[in-house]
């Protein structure tokens, strides 16, 4: 597969009224991360998500008949208001998919999105974000074009559109635990698209995650200014050997149901993200005191309790608690009583393992 694969060569024939799409697409966390990348987007090592449920993202997508063709004109709505700064990164990436779509020069676009959690709350709005958008043109192109992919052709389009707009969107696409990054463990995953994982035991089906609110503010260093901070790292080779090895390890115990294996990897590759952010040349830190507590909790907590509770981490301070439905009373009262007690406003976000984007129209 190379990105000719999914060039476009035809151009429409003008339209003459608007043509409307509107997608939902879930966030989703990494449990094997993706930190650093090369070329076009591509990752430095495999990572490995959990699809959420009820973060998402929804986009509506209309294509408007335009007198003279030129480059991408587009007006952005996010939550119901113009936004700028959001705008031009959109602006941006529809420049750069132009030779995907090549009609994105004959029509006018409105975008209009918004989310079903809040901004900066810890929860990747790239990664819903740029897999509706990129849902949204897969259909738009296959209305234009009257093309009737079947849906895997769609959704692996889609994944791949959505990487070149922010990488972890690629994983959004599809249910469950997917991979993105090629692996020898993993035959058919790509570096170019993510890939489900079809293989998992029924243990796994009911994990929940609840997002422990520690900070809402803006990041000091964004994720792409950390992951450009991985060219030249001290550690980067030993990391994506390292990715490699717990991305298989973390495949089969998804396959088998051990759980056991599930929590060391999911925690070990937290605190390598960011081990990586604080070793990193100029290097930065984006836990808070609050994070380290929280996390120090939690291992206590499984410890003294034998509940299978563990955490991750995006790249942020907030904390993902990792658990199974069958213990959701027990774990929700150690959030009340115990993680999130230093906590006045009790932020906290319950999501759940998800079953992947939807049309709405
Ligand atoms: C720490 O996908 O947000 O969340 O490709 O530059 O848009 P860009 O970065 P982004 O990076 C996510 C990094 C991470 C780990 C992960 O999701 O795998």
């Amino acid at each position: 597969m190379t990105h000719s694969d999914f060039s476009g060569t035809r151009l429409i024939s003008a339209i003459s009224d608007p043509v409307v799409v509107t997608w939902q697409s879930p966030s989703n966390i990494a449990l094997v991360k993706y930190w650093g990348k090369t070329g076009r987007q591509l990752p430095l090592n495999p990572s490995l998500s959990m699809t959420l449920a009820k973060a998402f993202t929804e986009t509506r997508l209309t294509a408007f008949p335009r007198r003279k063709e030129g480059s991408v004109e587009l007006e952005f709505w996010f939550e119901g208001l113009q936004n700028r700064a959001f705008g031009e990164r959109m602006t941006n990436f529809l420049d750069s998919v132009n030779d995907i779509f090549p009609w994105l020069g004959q029509v006018a676009l409105k975008l209009e999105t918004h989310n079903t959690f809040p901004h900066s709350a810890g929860i990747a709005s790239s990664a819903s974000a740029f897999s509706a958008l990129a849902l949204c043109l897969c259909s738009l192109d296959a209305e234009f074009f009257g093309i009737m992919l079947d849906e895997n052709e769609f959704r692996f389009k889609a994944s791949y559109v959505a990487r070149l707009g922010s990488g972890s969107a690629c994983r959004s696409l599809f249910p469950g635990f997917t991979v993105w990054g090629s692996s020898r463990a993993f035959p058919g995953s790509s570096d170019l698209l993510a890939v489900p994982v079809p293989d998992v035991h029924p243990l796994f089906n009911t994990l929940r995650d609840t997002i422990l609110l520690v900070n809402k503010d803006a990041k000091p260093v964004s994720s792409s200014e950390g992951h450009s901070r991985m060219t030249g790292h001290p550690f980067a080779e030993a990391r994506v050997k390292q990715a490699v090895k717990n991305t298989a390890q973390l495949l089969e115990a998804l396959k088998t149901g051990d759980k056991q294996t599930f929590i060391r990897i999911v925690e070990n590759e937290a605190f390598i993200l960011h081990a990586l952010m604080m070793t990193s040349d100029e290097g930065f830190m984006l836990m808070h005191a609050e994070t380290l507590r929280i996390i120090g909790r939690i291992q206590h907590i499984r410890k003294e309790t034998g509940l299978d509770i563990c955490f991750t981490l995006d790249a942020g301070p907030n904390v993902h608690l990792l658990y199974f439905e069958g213990q959701n009373e027990q774990v929700n009262k150690i959030i009340v009583e115990d993680l999130l007690k230093n906590n006045e406003q009790n932020m906290r976000i319950d999501d759940m393992l998800g079953s992947g984007p939807m049309k709405l129209d």
